[in-house]
């Protein structure tokens, strides 16, 4: 739970994995056998097969570090900054967030108009990104930009924080659930199989990191760790969630990104099934990972998703299952421990 707490709050808007990237660092490097960090950003460090095996595979395991955030675009005469979402994100959740800016966490405030002096239709509406400013409490313009600088970034402020025994709150889960899910599989290694373990850069913004590491690493199969969509609170009609919380970890048969290669699911479920490991199926269409590019490149990569279920994610805060995020690791382990990928 700390490594996943470490995660959840470090800053790492796409563009600015940095601080992600060096806890990352911090709890995999004794456990591989090289490491680098190419020119996008990416993080990748290989973990060599067990001397005993034979012509071992080339298996890419991929995690993104980047999350969804804000960029200050301007800084407004009356020291009000003006900002642009990076990734996908709900207006909504916006106002009346707290964020950190930039490198120093400079403390900021989504600013809203106070519902007393909404108009009626006011109320009604949800007013776009472009209409709200952060207020880190700066008088005019030049006292704020001596804080804040155009191009940096901000993050919601959310303390990571345990929920019950089993659940656990805190931000970005998409996708640090899956970085903690990688850091954990390579501190039990080393498999039969070569290990090019890529924590990726800029996957909320159409998977940047992910297509040059996979161009790279030239895999013979890639698996993807994700935090992924779940929606099982209560609904009005009768619908089938995308994935429940605490029903094990999420397996992709497709979404909009790709179409999961079914010789990878098929032995993701045969593990799952050998090992009692409880797994779910993602509902299909939703959402994309950085499978996409990744089984794309060059003349094709098989590629399949395993990814932990997470309550509101691209939200200032999420909710997950521990449960589901250990079975996650398990479900890895065990699948490059039988080491049949063929
Ligand atoms: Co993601």
């Amino acid at each position: 739970m700390e490594l996943l707490k470490e995660l959840s709050e470090a800053a790492g808007v796409s563009g600015n994995e940095k601080a992600v990237r060096e806890v990352v660092l911090r709890h995999i490097a004794d456990h591989v056998d090289e490491h680098r960090v190419d020119a996008l950003g990416n993080l990748i460090a290989v973990q060599k097969a067990r001397p005993q095996a034979s012509q071992p595979k080339r298996v890419m395991l991929a995690a993104h570090m980047d999350e969804v955030g804000l960029m200050i675009v301007y800084i407004e005469k009356n020291g009000m900054l003006r900002f642009e979402p990076v990734g996908g994100i709900d207006p909504r959740v916006l106002l009346a967030k707290r964020v950190r800016i930039g490198p120093d966490g400079v403390p900021g405030v989504i600013g809203m108009k106070s519902i007393h002096l909404q108009d009626p239709a006011e109320r009604k509406k949800v007013p776009s990104a472009d209409k709200l400013v952060i207020d880190i409490g700066a008088s005019n313009q030049e006292q704020a930009g001596r804080l804040v600088k155009v191009g940096d970034y901000a993050v919601f402020d959310t303390a990571f924080a345990p929920m019950t025994d089993s659940t656990v709150m805190g931000k970005a889960f998409d996708d640090r659930a899956g970085c903690a899910v990688l850091v954990k599989v390579l501190q039990a290694g080393p498999y039969d199989c070569e290990l090019h373990a890529v924590f990726t850069v800029q996957e909320e913004v159409g998977l940047r990191g992910a297509r040059v590491a996979a161009y790279g690493i030239d895999p013979d199969v890639a698996l993807v760790l994700e935090g992924t969509i779940c929606d099982d609170a209560p609904k009005t009609r009768d619908e089938t969630p995308v994935t429940r919380l605490g029903a094990g970890p999420a397996i992709t048969i497709a979404d909009r990104s790709v179409i999961a290669d079914r010789a990878l699911t098929n032995m993701l479920v045969q593990t799952a099934q050998a090992h009692g490991i409880p797994y779910q199926f993602k509902a299909p269409g939703l959402g994309g990972t950085d499978a996409g590019a990744i089984h794309q490149t060059r003349s094709g990569v098989a590629a399949a998703v395993v990814a932990v279920p997470a309550r509101y994610i691209h939200a200032p805060v999420c909710v997950l299952n521990l449960n589901d995020y250990e079975h996650a690791v398990q479900l890895v382990i065990e699948t490059l421990k039988q080491g049949a990928w063929s």
